[in-house]
């Protein structure tokens, strides 16, 4: 009410207040302005413009519980919700096997696979493979600890070579290879 629009109370949709960032809500503590009225419009418009800018309060809730199904484990991780999937894996679950190369959706070094599919982390929300199968390179050999054919080849034949790109290579090859035995 009031006290939000002097700039004391939160924003009920975001629990920040609109304090936080004068520059870009304006600033409600220019008592001046506020006398003069100015001010009551200025900030008025600025709350406008911050509801505006999280109508589905995705800007501004908090990080929730994630569940991702990887390798055959559950595992948890708290994620905001335009976290993305490669941060998840490498940042919060430690499987640092998916390298980032170009973060665009252009290199393939951050291949996984989603049900089996190609995918790139770079390019997934987390929260859009929650309940899906999702295979990292870590998760590539037979829990034996069995090489896959593709990563028994490049083994034998040198096809590494670096290595950064390698897991893009493999989890999009092994994808290829069981739709084209
Ligand atoms: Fe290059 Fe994802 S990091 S495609």
């Amino acid at each position: 009410g009031l006290g939000l629009l002097m700039g004391g109370g939160a924003c009920p949709s975001c629990r920040g207040t609109t304090q936080d960032r004068p520059e870009q809500y304006g600033r409600p503590g220019g008592v001046p302005r506020l006398k003069a009225g100015l001010g009551v419009i200025q900030y008025g418009l600025g709350l406008v413009w911050h509801h505006a800018g999280h109508p589905t309060r995705m800007r501004c809730v908090e990080k929730a519980v994630l569940r991702l199904k990887v390798n055959g484990a559950v595992r948890e991780a708290a994620a905001l919700p335009n976290a993305i999937l490669l941060d998840v894996l490498r940042e919060d679950l430690n499987l640092t096997g998916s390298k980032r190369g170009c973060d665009m959706g252009t290199c393939g070094c951050c291949a996984i696979q989603v049900d089996g599919k190609p995918r790139l982390a770079c390019l997934t929300l987390a929260w859009q493979v929650e309940g899906k199968e999702i295979t990292t390179v870590e998760g590539l050999a037979a829990p034996d600890g069995k090489l896959h054919p593709l990563q028994k080849a490049f083994a034998e034949c040198g096809g590494s070579q670096c290595g950064f790109c390698t897991p893009g290579f493999l989890m999009n090859g092994a994808a290829w290879l069981k739709d084209h035995p």
